[in-house]
């Protein structure tokens, strides 16, 4: 059992408050990690000894972020979709399709090297803790092998049979197929059932059907909803306790008050909010009245085609009004909280001692320069499960 201690950290980011906003960012801090996991943080002066020891020359320290919302398990390109939008034309459900088609021509291998790449991207960008989604398979076998490759990249999986109906087969038999037998061959490689509710994909009483299958299957519960117009997403993920609901552009003041006074999540996407000419999701009236809310990626061929969080938290502070503490806690912690791993043995998202030891380094004496250099990749060095990753340089 071999200790490593980092000290030298100018300002350490440790997400101790369980709400967002009343984060603490320590200066002059140190932080030992062994076995896996934070065993010690405090001031740097009084740091214990350790087998190893790191410098981070007055660097920012912060946790992984937590991307609890993405779609990894794909083939193909929708670069002429993402034009032709950029040139007026507006985003459609049924733009999955062509990614269904190019996803069931691929083989399993292609798409395990694809989703490894793109996991490996995000990794280098900080990103140490993944959800991905099946959802461009849409038949028996294509949802399964997507399911399989999802489990050997994400630390979460969530199936998503219910994206859309796809063609050439009827919608009943379809939701039944969803319900049946795919669940049931999906179940053992996954952790979450998923629902696009939106017109174009599948109404209320659908999507009620899906989900409650999926608890009965003893899967949590996830919700796409209220993206593309006013919607029943966001309320049915309340009524049905779910984790979290997803998107959240186009939400009523009944919408904001119900995620308020619930347990759900709402999961902010605002990268796929800017790629698809959306309006960003009311994120401030949401913390202002109490909802819990996470920032992710939508990592995905045909809305949202990043990995990078921290253009999410950029994009968050600068234009859905956060303040830079609430927009990293909602890209850590808060995130977090949507996968039940913001607290107990194996949390994430947070740097107290007993936490899994998933974090990075920037390039940057404060979180502040996130927003304040927007577009400029700082994570320079990450540890994820207590191993580094990739090394600190020495010039700052
Ligand atoms: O989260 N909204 C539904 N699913 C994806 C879109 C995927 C696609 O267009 O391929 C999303 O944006």
């Amino acid at each position: 059992m071999t200790a490593e201690l980092i000290t030298g950290i100018g300002e350490l980011t440790t997400n101790d408050a369980p709400r967002s906003g009343e984060s603490t960012r320590l200066p002059g801090a140190a932080l030992v990690i062994e076995n896996g996991r934070v065993a010690w943080i405090g001031s740097a002066s009084r740091a214990p000894d350790a087998d190893s020891r790191t410098d981070v020359g007055g660097r920012a320290v912060l946790p992984g972020w937590v991307d609890t919302h993405t779609h990894l398990v794909f083939a193909g390109d929708r670069s002429a979709e993402f034009e032709s939008r950029m040139a007026g034309h507006a985003y459609q459900a049924g733009g999955i399709g062509t990614t269904v088609t190019a996803t069931r021509e691929a083989s399993e291998h292609e798409l395990v090297a694809n989703a490894k790449r793109l996991a490996a991207e995000a990794l280098r960008q900080g990103t140490t803790f993944l959800e991905t989604k099946t959802g461009y398979g849409l038949d028996l076998e294509s949802e399964t092998r997507s399911a399989r490759a999802a489990s050997s990249v994400a630390d979460v999986v969530t199936f998503l049979g219910a994206h859309i109906v796809p063609s050439g087969i009827d919608r009943d038999e379809y939701l039944r197929l969803v319900t049946g037998p795919m669940l049931q061959a999906v179940a053992p490689l996954v952790d979450f059932i998923d629902v696009f509710c939106e017109t174009g994909a599948f109404d209320a009483e659908e999507s009620r059907a899906v989900l409650l299958a999926g608890r009965a299957a003893g899967l949590g519960l996830r919700v796409h909803g209220n993206q593309l117009g006013h919607g029943d997403g966001v309320r049915l993920a309340v009524e049905l306790g779910a984790s979290s609901v997803d998107h959240c552009n186009h939400l009523a003041a009944a919408d904001i008050d119900a995620l308020a006074s619930s347990t759900t999540v709402a999961t902010l996407l605002p990268a796929c909010d800017l790629s698809t000419r959306e309006p960003l999701a009311p994120a401030r009236a949401l913390l202002d009245a109490g909802a819990h809310i996470a920032l992710a990626t939508n990592c995905n061929p045909g809305t949202s085609y990043t990995t990078s969080m921290q253009y999410c938290v950029a994009t968050a502070v600068l234009q859905m009004r956060l303040t830079v503490t609430e927009a990293v806690w909602a890209a850590t912690r808060g995130a977090a909280r949507s996968v039940a791993r913001d607290d107990g043995v194996d949390s994430v998202g947070s740097l107290r001692v007993g936490a899994i030891a998933d974090l990075q380094v920037l390039d940057a004496p404060s979180v502040s320069h996130l927003a304040y250099r927007p577009g400029v990749p700082l994570t320079s060095a990450v540890w994820r499960h207590g191993t580094r990753v990739t090394a600190v340089p020495s010039a700052f």
